[in-house]
């Protein structure tokens, strides 16, 4: 080609980076890859290979682990794990450090090889995921070296099973081990099996970086090995992927009583308003839906535009479209690479094929082999698979809205919340529009924004937990405490033999109503002289279902102020106090127990720890290295619903009621199963201290029976248990059906101590949500 040829066309010419470095590399480890264990490779067993999805050229061999290997590296994980938490955060700092300072140092190394494995344009390789985790791994040595002075009380889990992607294999890693190793955990982690040699290299990294042995342990394999590490004796999972494997990930780690994050797929919203700025929001598309092919948990792959621009921003974005350069991701100038594998490149041309919208291809030339052309698809149902099914390619389904409302409501049409983006030049539009989102991360004005320092993750279906920042720490550390054993609490026995009529048993309170259970059963309740002093209903199904509802009926609180919530906290103590003697009196009656007295007075103050705190557990800024602020606000959860503890009936209930109702939530609370009546008293201080109708709503009846219907209900967003494992265990099997949030404790809490109350609770009652604002721009 001639330099008039190239300035009659004006196409770009190729600029490869050269692949000799990473093949280098490749060949010096011998193109055959065994686990990572105990600071050392070891010898490759059964292996598969891993292609380069852009030429189909085998790259390596990769070890598939087998469970002798998984249980290597639990056992290695497990002894290296108290060596290296003992050496303290400041000690620890060093190696993270010295991890960051050799991942920027084999920056290009890493990119190259990335970009092989995977297919994603080396220019995203080169400029995001490498830049990305290097600052993962500074600002986690910072944490670490912070952690002694800011976190006190806080320790490390212990040993950490992490699984993860292909999408993003090396800052995916970095999401996952930076903060494990900063907070004094040791850590076994399972690649995604296209996309195992960034981690394979990281490995060499940290025997480089002199990290101790057995800190960091890297399997390969399948999904197969992936349930051999979450089946194995580790003290934490945290998994990204597909919201059907976080499923099963949640079944299968039901009632093991270690804690859990998810990370899973999206559908996420990108909405344009009229008076955006229509080039920038065309512009942000591509980011939003062809960076990495589409293969992003949070790429915005529905597009919502207002109507009144619909038709010209439609026409500028297939021309804009029409103008990618699809091809060999190691060439500079590519803006859409390979598909991952031909397994998901078909997987992704079936879902279009069977589409019935109006589809168009970008008319751009795309090369033979796994690559698959980016694509726009309007004319949709919201209902249409394509509308809810997360496509996880090249692929952006369209549809319009009137209204900023029906913006909301469009987008929130879909049982994902990962993230969101917002369009609007006029900052009350975007602004008024994003606490309305169902999503974990909303941006303004971009997308696809991510950093070290700002928390990321998602609400629903999306998973739970966050990676980054202050906020991500929390799934890698638990408060430093001995558990103590939770003794079962019996109810106090008597005569049976004087059943009253139903009609005169205390009531359930449901919608700020006192209601007669459903099926008009009832307990007796004895003193401990075996006296009958009363009966209690037993709740069934549906009255957990009109709790619910009633609960949902009541989304007014949220919006209520934090000031207006604050005072409605005091006026419930005020109440409690007024009636201090006569629930001590009742509290000993029903326990058979003489502190009646001193639990009111902690139930009081805990109402006004909780009147304190609700205008005071604010969110934080992260200041993020671009142009903008990523705002981490604090949003309630949504219903709540909470199994109280049997020991303290009015105390327990008021720990679990007041968190909840500060932070916005409503609640449905079960009350102690075997002194119930101190909770049917309640209903009539809250009942005189306007609490609006269905925030709190109390239940009585056995935890065990109704734990299965309050964990599989899809209008509850948590579920709190206190109840000992059997009730834990049934709780999260239940919610892996909606991935709901579930905290369950199995030991015993010291309710009546500073334990019974604060933040940890606070932090179970809100969800973290991240807006993006241009800021200094
Ligand atoms: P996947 O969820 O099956 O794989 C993610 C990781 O989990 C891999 O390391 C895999 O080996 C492992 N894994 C698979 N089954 C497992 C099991 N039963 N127990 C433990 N670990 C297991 O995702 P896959 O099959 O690679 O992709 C399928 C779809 O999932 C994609 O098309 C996309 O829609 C979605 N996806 C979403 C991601 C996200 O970041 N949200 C990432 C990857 C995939």
């Amino acid at each position: 080609m001639t330099v008039k040829d190239i300035f009659e066309t004006m196409d770009y010419g190729a600029a490869p980076e050269a692949a000799g470095d990473a093949l280098a590399w490749i060949t010096d480890q011998g193109a055959r890859f065994g686990c990572f264990i105990d600071g050392a490779f070891a010898a490759p067993g059964e292996t598969f290979e891993t292609k380069s999805p852009a030429t189909g050229e085998v790259l390596a061999e990769i070890t598939q682990a087998t469970q002798a290997d998984v249980d290597a590296a639990v056992n290695a994980a497990r002894r290296a794990q108290g060596k290296w938490a003992r050496l303290g955060g400041k000690g620890r700092a060093r190696y993270l450090y010295a991890l960051a300072r050799l991942l920027q140092k084999h920056a290009r190394l890493l990119a190259v090889l990335e970009t092989m494995d995977n297919g994603k344009p080396i220019r995203e390789a080169r400029d995001i995921d490498v830049p990305l985790a290097q600052r993962h791994f500074y600002h986690h040595a910072g944490m670490a070296q912070l952690m002694d002075a800011e976190l006190p009380g806080r320790e490390a889990l212990g040993v950490c099973g992490q699984i993860i992607p292909w999408n993003f294999p090396l800052l995916m890693l970095a999401w996952k081990v930076a903060p494990a190793l900063a907070m004094g955990n040791t850590v076994v982690l399972k690649p995604a099996e296209w996309t195992s040699l960034t981690a394979l290299c990281f490995a060499d990294l940290c025997r480089q970086a002199g990290l101790p042995k057995g800190v960091v342990n890297i399997v390969t394999g399948d999904g197969a090995v992936g349930e051999m590490i979450v089946a194995s004796d580790v003290d934490k999972i945290a998994f990204t992927g597909s919201t059907e494997v976080g499923r099963k990930i949640r079944a299968a780690t039901a009632g093991r009583g270690i804690p859990l994050t998810l990370e899973l797929g999206g559908k996420s919203p990108y909405i344009v308003f009229e008076d955006a700025d229509i080039d920038s929001a065309v512009e942000g598309l591509v980011d939003a839906i062809w960076f990495n092919g589409g293969q992003v948990c949070c790429a915005g792959s529905r597009l919502l535009v207002q109507e009144g621009i619909s038709e010209a921003f439609h026409t500028k974005l297939r021309a804009r479209m029409d103008k990618l350069r699809i091809g060999n991701p190691l060439d500079k100038s590519i803006d859409v690479g390979a598909i991952v594998d031909p397994e998901q490149k078909n997987r992704i041309a079936a879902l279009v094929d069977a589409s019935d919208g109006v589809i168009h291809r970008a008319a751009c030339a795309v090369p033979d082999g796994c690559y698959y052309p980016p694509t726009l698809i309007t004319g949709l149902s919201t209902a249409s698979p394509l509308m809810q099914e997360e496509v996880f390619g090249p692929v952006l389904v369209s549809t319009t809205f009137r209204t900023p409302a029906e913006a909301a409501e469009v987008a929130n049409n879909t049982r994902y919340g990962l993230a969101a983006s917002v369009w609007s030049e006029n900052i009350n539009t975007a602004l008024d529009v994003a606490p309305k989102l169902a999503a974990g991360v909303v941006w303004v004005n971009g997308t696809n924004m991510f950093d070290a320092a700002a928390p990321f993750g998602g609400v629903r279906e999306s998973g739970f937990g966050r990676e980054g920042g202050w906020e991500g720490l929390q799934a890698y550390t638990k408060p430093v405490a001995k558990p103590k054993a939770l003794k079962p609490v019996a109810a106090l026995k008597g005569e049976d033999a004087e059943p009253q009529p139903v009609d005169r048993t205390a009531k359930l309170y449901i919608g700020g109503k006192q209601a007669r259970p459903d099926g008009g059963y009832a307990r007796n309740i004895f003193d401990k002289r075996g006296r009958l002093i009363g009966q209690a209903p037993i709740a069934n199904r549906k009255d957990v279902r009109n709790a619910v509802e009633a609960a949902r009926a009541a989304k007014g609180w949220a919006g209520a102020s934090a000031h207006n919530r604050a005072q409605i906290l005091y006026y419930i103590a005020e109440n409690l106090a007024a009636r201090a003697d006569e629930f001590a009196a009742r509290i000993d009656l029903t326990t058979g127990g003489s502190k009646g007295a001193a639990e009111v007075e902690a139930a009081i103050s805990r109402l006004f720890t909780y009147g304190a705190w609700a205008d005071k557990f604010d969110g934080r800024v992260a200041q993020a290295p671009m142009r903008g602020l990523a705002v981490a606000l604090r949003e309630p959860c949504g219903v709540i619903a909470a199994l109280c503890p049997d020991a303290f009936p009015l105390l327990g209930l008021v720990s679990c009621m007041a968190p909840a109702i500060a932070m916005g939530n409503r609640t449905v609370l079960v009350a102690s199963e075997p002194f119930p009546l101190v909770a049917t008293d309640f209903y009539q201080v809250l009942e005189t201290s306007d609490v609006p109708a269905g925030v709190v709503n109390i239940l009585t009846g056995a935890a065990s029976e109704l734990a299965p219907t309050l964990a599989s209900h899809v209008d509850i967003e948590a579920v709190w248990s206190f109840c000992g494992a059997d009730v834990a265990q049934t709780i999260e099997a239940g919610a892996a059906g909606n991935l709901k949030r579930t905290w369950t404790e199995r030991t015993a809490r010291d309710w009546m101590g500073d334990v019974g109350e604060g933040r940890e609770f606070l932090e179970a009652a809100t969800e973290v949500k991240t807006v993006w604002v241009p800021y200094g721009a």
